[in-house]
């Protein structure tokens, strides 16, 4: 214990040349010995882009137009890799736990998704266009759309099934214009969204001018007002979720890609 002790008292004093003058202050206080980053402080990119995408999902940083460049490698690597994954994962499966606490009866219990980054993945798009760090391009991205060659979200789809399963009711709430609805519906047949009771699409002359947190209240209050109860609501966007009738619960799932208002 002594030895430790020593240790411990060496090391605050080696981290902290200071740490006599501050002996009025809590024993306890162990700020000295967090992990410096090197000579001065070195800046270490990874470490900020960490900070940077935490704060996105956090929407402590709102209205950015694009990843900043020194992330690109950064994110990258957590979209391809196992993070992104994981984070996913996690998501969904508070899901279902929630889900299955219900009471389901009259088959009036509806789960809303949007689309993009949702259920499904625009991934092989980002990675081929800079992962966010190039500024959106509508016509690119609407040819890729076009496609309708974008895979499920792996994760997000076995919630699906397993809402399916419980007798929840499904309905699609994206910002994808109505002229894109009948590749995405065959976009969501072929990743394997087999069933659901809407597909709803931005009418882009009745939301003129409108953020998608109003479209999309909108949209969720039309679900409502029909007699649909929305136990649940899943998106990549805070702007999936926040506004009004959002739902019992959401669930955020991770992108640090893009944001939309
Ligand atoms: C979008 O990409 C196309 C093809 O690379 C390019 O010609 C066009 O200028 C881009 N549009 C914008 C707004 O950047």
């Amino acid at each position: 214990m002594k030895i430790l002790l020593f240790f411990l008292v060496t090391l605050l004093a080696t981290c902290h040349g200071n740490v006599q003058n501050h002996e009025h202050e809590s024993n306890f206080n162990i700020f000295p010995l967090r992990m410096k980053t090197g000579p001065g402080g070195k800046y270490i990119p990874e470490v900020s882009c960490a900070s940077w995408r935490v704060a996105v999902e956090a929407r402590n940083i709102i209205n950015w137009k694009t990843v900043p460049q020194e992330c690109e490698e950064y994110v990258g690597n957590y979209m391809l890799g196992d993070q992104y994954r994981a984070d996913s994962k996690f998501v969904n499966r508070e899901g279902f736990f929630y889900a299955r606490t219900l009471n389901l009866k009259d088959g009036r219990d509806l789960w809303v998704f949007d689309i993009d980054e949702t259920t499904l993945s625009n991934l092989p798009y980002y990675a081929t266009h800079g992962f966010g760090v190039n500024p959106y391009n509508e016509t690119l991205f609407n040819a890729w759309v076009d496609e309708g060659a974008a895979p499920a979200l792996p994760e997000t789809q076995k919630l699906y099934n397993k809402l399916v399963n419980l007798g929840v009711k499904i309905a699609f709430l994206t910002g994808r214009p109505l002229k894109q609805k009948d590749i995405t519906a065959k976009n969501l047949k072929e990743a394997g969204y087999h069933t659901y009771e809407k597909l709803i699409l931005k009418d882009t002359e009745l939301y003129h001018g409108k953020t998608a947190v109003q479209y999309k209240s909108s949209e969720r209050k039309k679900l409502e007002e029909e007699g649909w109860r929305i136990i649940g609501n899943s998106g990549d966007q805070w702007s999936d979720i926040l506004g009004t009738n959002t739902g019992e619960r959401t669930f955020k799932l991770p992108d640090p890609l893009y944001y939309i208002a």
